[in-house]
């Protein structure tokens, strides 16, 4: 018997705990499978829980949170309650206060998913974003002046310390040199692109550009270090994905352009990330929302879930198990489902954890 994980799961609103369950229902295969074992406490935060008694994620449960190897979250976002409320109170706050500084999210695309690009397909769209996950815009540094006036003055700033910029530069080139298209052997060099806006934010990116080319030098020179501002990198993202391999980027722009990479690799049925703190919890969630309109219904794809799932376990470290899962996956997106999107999968959601978890017991 391996090692023995305890996982916090919060299944959250809408489709989260549909899909959550079926992510769950792999977990136990790959557990069965490879030797290690899952113990897993579950909690209600979401939009139910916060209606009924006003708490989005109180403290206590977050020094709770700590103690886990690692957090699995389905969905947070609640169509009766105002935007903000539970994703300030509830998802960015176990960001901030867990301190998960990377928010890795892999623009990949499987076989057989439809792609929206024009002659692309996996070969082509295979990289990774880093986006920094506890600065930028999200700090809420500002504030309004002359509230309700016709002179209303609101400021809210891009928040960096060299610090944060650094150690998520750090994450970045390591991973660059572990998983870099040179080093899974689909390139020939492994590639850091900064993501930037050096020509207009000439505070904020000049000082990730200095730490990027510091670092690089110094600590990666084997690593090709590139640069695109952010509003090129969304031409190339579309125009030559190929170009990318690993992106590292701030919190704002990393949540825009991973939207759009999402998009590329066959939409939220399929993308996951991961809000990471190398050096403590973690939590792994699809990136799609809570999607109010197919709750309940048995429709919706649980490949993202499924997906956030197997980066937990390549985190954790169980890497065989990580790997066949993903092959898994790309069995069923290959020989199996008729399209990504909820209701057009030809199966229902728990067939499709079935279908998945199935192979992975093979
Ligand atoms: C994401 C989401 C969140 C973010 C929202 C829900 C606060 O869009 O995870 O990308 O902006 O980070
Ligand atoms: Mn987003």
């Amino acid at each position: 018997m391996g090692k023995t994980y305890n996982i916090a799961v919060i299944p959250g609103d809408g489709t989260g705990p549909e899909v959550t369950a079926e992510a769950i229902k792999v977990l136990k295969a790959a557990e069965d499978k490879f030797g290690f074992g899952v113990e897993l406490t579950e909690y209600d935060f979401g939009g139910e829980r916060y209606k009924r008694t006003g708490e989005t994620l109180p403290d206590s449960a977050v020094e709770e949170l700590r103690k886990f190897d690692s957090i699995l979250l389905g969905a947070i976002g609640h169509p009766d309650v105002k935007p903000g409320i539970l994703e300030k109170g509830i998802l960015l706050k176990a960001r901030f206060e867990l301190d998960q500084y990377i928010n890795l999210r892999p623009v990949k695309l499987y076989p057989g998913v439809a792609c929206p690009l024009k002659d692309k397909g996996p070969a082509e769209i295979d990289y990774v974003v880093v986006r920094e996950n506890t600065g930028d815009l999200y700090t809420g540094t500002g504030g309004f002046t002359m509230k309700g006036t016709s002179n209303e003055v609101a400021v809210q700033s891009s928040v960096y310390n060299r610090f944060q910029v650094d150690r998520c530069l750090k994450y970045a080139f390591e991973y660059a040199k572990k998983y870099g298209k040179k080093a899974r052997g689909v390139g020939k060099e492994n590639t850091l692109a900064l993501c930037g806006k050096t020509n207009v934010l000439t505070y904020v990116y000049d000082l990730w550009e200095r730490a990027f080319h510091e670092m690089g030098q110094k600590e990666y020179p084997d690593i090709k270090r590139e640069y695109y501002h952010v509003d090129a990198t969304c031409m190339w993202m579309v125009k030559n994905p190929e170009w990318f391999d690993v992106i590292v980027t701030g919190n704002m722009f990393g949540d825009i352009i991973t939207d759009l990479g999402a998009i590329t690799q066959g939409g939220m049925g399929i993308a996951a990330g991961g809000n990471i703190n190398p050096q403590g919890v973690s939590m792994f969630e699809p990136i799609g929302g809570s999607a109010p309109k197919y709750t309940g219904k048995g429709v919706i794809n649980p490949l993202a879930a499924i997906c956030a799932m197997q980066m937990m376990l390549q985190t954790l470290g169980e890497e065989k198990a990580a790997d066949k899962v993903e092959e898994a996956v790309k069995y069923v997106t290959s020989e199996k489902l008729e399209s990504m999107q909820a209701g057009k999968m030809g199966y229902s959601t728990s067939e499709v954890g079935d279908l998945v978890a199935n192979k992975v017991a093979e």
